[in-house]
Order: structure tokens, then sequence, then C-alpha cells
């Protein structure tokens, strides 16, 4: 054998995964992280110590294997989505990334298709990879929408045994209205096909727009996905969750693994759930600085997609790999989602996005006199 070779060539790895990138999105020790669209607002002190509190009386069973059903937590999430959803409606995951790949592992596989509509999360061609399920693009229009019209046609040419709709879209910010969720569930009919809203930004859309959680009703393939990783501030604690028909939380019981959602993890999120406003206290300040981006950044020439989540999307920049290291240099670091023109920032406390704001204002300013023509 030879040693030389890449050893991804070497091993016996499967052919679908040959050649891809693990998601990676920089972790870097630097004073303003803006950049994988956390909740930058630390947890409130009442929130902290109930967890800790819940969590040490969960360490006096770690001895047993946790809540297989997770009841408690299915009924606290029912009882926060509201929409007379139920415990039998819930199921979760170690992140919204889990109950994804859940999803695939039940309803994908080889010889099946999932559809996304880059530009998107862009975990989702890795989860479908992950379970050897065929990952077809769809196309947006050139400003990124995705009408209904366009959006149906599509799935009902592709015919795929899954679309992901994530809204608000990761990484454009824009939340889909339903009449796109509507046409793409009937053109899914067809191929019966499952169709995941992926709403992790849910909570930070502007008053007034609807989720897909109001259509759950009577659609037996609808799946609305959440997490506890953005308003609720919890991404380290790893809880998503998603709420469909009980028919479709059943099926996940056939993929999960025994046991998958630790006692801690469950002492975490119930914990949190018991203290839900003080949790959502700090996603109307985050709106606020999302707003004041989109507001800024017009100010500054540059094109803001308008936000329905916790980051703005914006284009018009000329590099945006330099302004993208430029902001670094001063200890700002923002995600280069590989669109030309386009960088995504995520909004932080008013102190960060300051940073941000001022950072950016400075390398502009700095990029227009070094092409100015000498006098
Ligand atoms: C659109 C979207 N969905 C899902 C996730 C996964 O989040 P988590 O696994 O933390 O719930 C993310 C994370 O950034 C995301 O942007």
């Amino acid at each position: 054998m030879n040693q030389s070779m890449d050893p991804c060539e070497r091993l016996p790895l499967r052919d679908n995964l040959r050649g891809l990138k693990p998601y990676g999105a920089p972790q870097l020790d630097v004073p303003n992280m803006l950049n994988v669209n956390e909740n930058t607002h630390p947890l409130p002190v009442e929130v902290r110590d109930s967890i800790a509190e819940d969590v040490r009386a969960a360490a006096a069973n770690l001895n047993r294997y946790p809540d297989r059903e997770f009841s408690e937590l299915r009924e606290r999430l029912a009882g926060y989505l509201g929409h007379n959803l139920t415990a039998a409606n819930i199921w979760a995951g170690n992140g919204s990334n889990e109950v994804l790949q859940h999803i695939l592992q039940a309803f994908g596989g080889p010889g099946r298709s999932a559809m996304g509509f880059p530009p998107t999360y862009s975990m989702y061609p890795l989860l479908a990879a992950g379970t050897d399920t065929e990952y077809i693009k769809g196309v947006r229009a050139d400003d990124f929408e995705l009408s209904a019209e366009s959006a149906a046609q599509q799935v009902r040419e592709a015919q795929p045994n899954i679309v992901f709709l994530c809204s608000p879209n990761n990484p454009t910010g824009t939340a889909l209205g339903l009449d796109v969720i509507k046409a793409v569930y009937d053109a899914g009919e067809a191929s019966n096909a499952i169709i995941i809203v992926d709403e992790a930004y849910a909570e930070f859309s502007h008053v007034g727009t609807p989720s897909a959680l109001t259509l759950l009703e009577g659609r037996e393939r609808l799946i609305v996905s959440r997490t506890m990783s953005k308003a609720f501030a919890l991404a380290g604690a790893r809880l998503g969750y998603m709420a469909a028909a009980p028919s479709v939380a059943d099926a996940m019981r056939l993929v999960r693994l025994p046991y998958h959602l630790s006692a801690v993890t469950q002492a975490t999120a119930n914990a949190a759930l018991k203290h839900v406003d003080a949790l959502l206290a700090n996603v109307e300040d985050i709106k606020m600085q999302r707003d004041r981006i989109v507001d800024e950044l017009k100010r500054m020439g540059l094109q803001p997609a308008s936000s329905d989540s916790n980051f703005v999307f914006f284009g018009g920049l000329e590099n945006p790999a330099l302004v993208w290291q430029e902001l670094l240099n001063r200890g700002v670091l923002i995600r280069d989602v590989g669109i030309p023109g386009h960088l995504r920032v995520t909004a932080g406390t008013e102190a960060e996005t300051t940073a941000f704001l001022t950072g950016l204002e400075e390398i502009l300013e700095k990029s227009q006199s070094d092409a100015a023509p000498i006098e």
C-alpha cells in the first residue's frame, strides 16, 4: 500500500464520501465571534443556577440510563410551541443537526434523494452524503429568492424523497412565505416526499412572519425543525427538536441510538424551559442589533438582504476574502460563505456589533482611499 497517498484514498471510505470536506467553520479565540450565528448573549444567571441545580439532581442517577422517551422534555417543548401540539408530535436530538440526520436515516438512504435550494444550510448535502442519500441542488432566483411556482415546479420535476426548506434561510436570512411551503408540500405528493421546514432561527423573525407550525394539521409529510441553540442561547447544550405527525416521530424511534439524549442534556433543557421568558429576553435586543446592521450596511453603500434571523448576509463587496481577513485582524470573526461579493455576520451584543461596523467602515474607507487616483 502506498503510504504517501492521502489517508482517505488508502482507507476503504465509501465512494460518496471521497473528496468531501467536513463541516468546519473556524473556531478562533477572538474578542468578537460573529461567524456561526450563535446567540452572543450569555444565559441569564437565574437560568444558569436553575440548570446547575437540576443537573446536580440528575447526577444522583447517572448510574442509570436516561429516560429513553425524554417524556418531560417532549411535553415542555410541545407546551412551548403551542399550536395544539402534544408530546406525541415532538422528537428531539443532540442539536437539530441530529434530528435532521434521523430524518434522513429514516426517509433517505441508498437509491433515495433529498433536495435543497442553495445557497442554504451547508450541512444538508453533508447529512445526505452521510446517509448515502443523493443530494439534488434546486435553484433560486438571482436575488436568492424562492417563489412558490419555481420551488413546486422543481420538486415536481426532481421527485425527491425529502425536501429541505430553510426558513429563515441560512445564509441569506430571509423567511419563506407559507405559500412556498404549501406549494412544495402539494408538489411532493407524487413522490410521497417528506418536507422539512428548518426553522432554526424562527424566533428572530419580524412580527407577523408565520411559522410552518400553522400548517402541520392534516399534513403528515410535513416536519418543522427547531433548535434551542439560537434564540435560547443553548448552543453548547446540544438540543434540537422537531414537530410533526406522531407517525413521523414514531419513525424516528427506528433510527435513534438507544438513550441518545443523555440525562444531563435532558436536565439542562428541561431546566431552561422553565425560564422561557428570561431566555428569550435577549431576542429583542439581538433583533435590534440585526436591524442596526442592515441600516448601517445600507448607509455604507453595501447590499444587505432583509433578515428574519440573527445574522445578516450582505453583498456589494469587491474582495470579500480581504474584508474577512481585515476584520479578523481587528478581532472580528465573521463568515465567508463562498458566495462571490458576499459575507455573513451574526448580530452580536451592542459592543460586538459596534466592533464589526466600525471595523468594516474603516476597511471600506481605506480600500477607497487606496484606490483613489493620486492628484
Ligand atoms: C439552518 C440551520 N439549521 C440547523 C442548524 C443546526 O443547529 P443545531 O444542531 O445547533 O441545532 C443550524 C446551525 O447553525 C442552522 O443554521
